[in-house]
């Protein structure tokens, strides 16, 4: 029996064999049963018997579970040697990027970041960027209206008129954030996101907002100077109100004039909106999309494929 346990391989036949000995009808068992009818010696002996093979049973158990154990690791063997799986980092939306990289360049140029609610009212979205009710202007924008009058920021020129309220002049600020409308084509989505600027003192001129854009476009798309063309325009809250386009190098818009921005002087009808004093102050804003300047620096056609959440093309974007 002893030899027999000794050379049970599977913990399967070491169970099978347990219970032909200990089990309802195995061998000890039986033995055991009849162990009243033994002299003392005999007893003795069966006690001894039972405990010694109980024991053997017990320690093949610990052997062949420890031979699986080892079998398995011996399988599974670690080479230190290999190189580590590829780390699955995630990496910045390149909106983001673009994000942090304007404002970065905006407050190396001593604008300081402002912020404002994306729920705005009336006040601060129209009116007191000269807009007021029923001025033709306002057609220009397709706002999203709330039940309450409010509206989904349309633009982030309420943010110049939070930070004039709240700071007064002499003020250099600028507003990045999500602003909304009701279109949507390759080129518009109803949420994008716009960039404001505004530089109110004594004596600010035109041609430090020109000085600035231009030094903002040369940083923004890494270009050793870029060429500018200014066109009049319109806008309520600037007079006068200029376009801004650069001329574009590469890539499928090769030698083409692109407008990148609105700007102007600061009207001032929008100062006294804010309790300044026009004789006094004066200044610039300009505004622009960033999504559009984005999609310019990443050479992207489609402003769609920004929000569609795609893994794959923000893996290969290459961003
Ligand atoms: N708010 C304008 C728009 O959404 C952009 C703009 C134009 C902002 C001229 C300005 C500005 O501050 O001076 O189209």
């Amino acid at each position: 029996m002893q030899e027999q346990i000794k050379n049970i391989q599977t913990l399967e036949e070491l169970q099978a064999l347990y219970s032909s000995v200990f089990g309802k009808n195995g061998s000890m068992t039986a033995k055991l049963r009849e162990m009243k009818n033994l002299d003392n010696d005999a007893r003795a002996a069966l006690n001894a018997e039972n405990v010694m093979l109980r024991e053997l049973f017990k320690t093949r158990q610990a052997e062949i579970e420890n031979a699986v154990i080892l079998a398995g690791l011996e399988k599974q063997k670690l080479d230190p040697t290999l190189n580590p799986m590829p780390e699955n980092r995630g990496t910045l939306h390149p909106l983001t990027k673009s994000l942090c990289e304007i404002s970065a360049i905006l407050e190396s140029f001593g604008y300081e970041m402002r912020t404002g609610p994306e729920i705005e009212d009336d006040w601060h979205n129209f009116t007191a960027l000269n807009t007021p009710a029923h001025h033709p202007a306002r057609d220009m924008q397709d706002t999203f209206f709330l039940e309450n009058g409010n509206v989904l920021r349309t633009q982030t020129s309420a943010i110049q008129i939070r930070a004039m309220e709240a700071d007064g002049v002499p003020i250099k600020m600028f507003g990045i954030g999500v602003t909304y409308r009701k279109e949507m084509d390759a080129t518009h989505t109803p949420m994008f996101h716009q960039v404001e600027g505004l530089y109110i003192d004594k004596k600010i001129t035109m041609s430090d907002l020109i000085g600035d854009i231009r030094a903002f476009l040369k940083r923004f798309f890494e270009l050793d100077d870029v060429e500018l063309r200014i066109r009049p325009s319109y806008f309520p809250f600037t007079d006068p109100s200029i376009e801004v386009d650069i001329k574009w190098h590469g890539g499928k818009l090769d030698g083409k004039w692109l407008e990148i921005m609105g700007a102007g002087m600061v009207h001032p009808n929008v100062l006294r909106n804010c309790g300044i004093n026009p004789d006094e102050y004066q200044g610039f804003a300009f505004g622009f999309g960033l999504d559009r300047l984005a999609m310019l620096k990443y050479g992207l056609d489609d402003l769609r494929e920004f929000y569609n959440g795609d893994v794959r093309w923000l893996r290969n974007s290459g961003f």
